[in-house]
């Protein structure tokens, strides 16, 4: 087992995973901006502007997407999404990741994956396709942790994989944490607007 991996398993990873909600889109903006040219190509499977990007944080957090981040001192750093895809049964759902350059490495895409998968259980998705440049060897080696299935198809790979049993407890845990998120962001905003009245103590 390598270190990061050792991490991972661990749990030692600092910082927390939160599901993120439509007040985090500055945030998830701003970390997506962040990426580097080739981490913005392999999320996005080429070429993306910043608009595209801020369009992107929008839609996500605004739509029916479950998306989860990594938070580290204060500061997104890595994103998981999940979008359930329309018409599939049984019901399937795309995921997609994406951990800032500073962060990766860390077990930081493997946490979020296993939050990623644990929600989609949760929503009734039995299956979820990650799809990556085939030349993409971290993706690869992450969605092999899950046992996926990769299909290669030219420059194309699609991990194939399949979500944890529905077991009482970890349909549980789900409902508490996206409870316990949903009350911490609305904190986190109350927090926000009271320190926003304070009078500047520099003036
Ligand atoms: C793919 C990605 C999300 C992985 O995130 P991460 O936090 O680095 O993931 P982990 O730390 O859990 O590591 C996953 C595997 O990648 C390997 N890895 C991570 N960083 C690496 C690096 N810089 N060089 C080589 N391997 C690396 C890890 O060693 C691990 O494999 P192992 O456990 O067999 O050793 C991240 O690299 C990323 O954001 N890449 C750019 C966007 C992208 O490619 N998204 C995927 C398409 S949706």
């Amino acid at each position: 087992m390598t270190r990061s991996s050792n991490i991972a398993a661990r749990g030692l990873v600092p910082g927390l995973i939160r599901r993120l909600g439509p007040n985090d889109t500055e945030g998830l903006a701003g970390h997506l901006l962040r990426l580097d040219a080739d981490a913005r190509a392999a999320r996005f499977g080429g070429l993306v502007s910043d608009i595209a990007l801020r369009d992107h944080a929008l839609l996500a957090l605004a739509g029916g997407a479950v998306v989860l981040g990594y938070v580290s001192d204060g500061v997104l750093r890595g994103v998981g999404e999940l979008h359930a895809i329309e018409g599939t049964r049984p019901m399937t759902g795309e995921a997609a990741f994406s951990v800032e350059a500073g962060f990766q490495g860390r077990g930081i895409g493997s946490k979020l994956m296993r939050r990623v998968l644990s929600a989609a259980t949760a929503r009734g998705i039995r299956r979820v396709v990650v799809v990556c440049q085939s030349s993409n060897r971290m993706m690869r080696r992450l969605a092999g942790h899950f046992d996926a299935h990769l299909e290669i198809v030219g420059t194309e790979t699609t991990g194939h994989l399949t979500t944890p049993a529905a077991t009482p407890l970890r349909l549980l845990r789900v409902a508490v944490s996206d409870g316990f998120d949903l009350a911490a962001e609305n904190v986190e905003r109350q927090a926000r607007l009271f320190l926003s009245t304070l009078p500047d103590r520099a003036a």
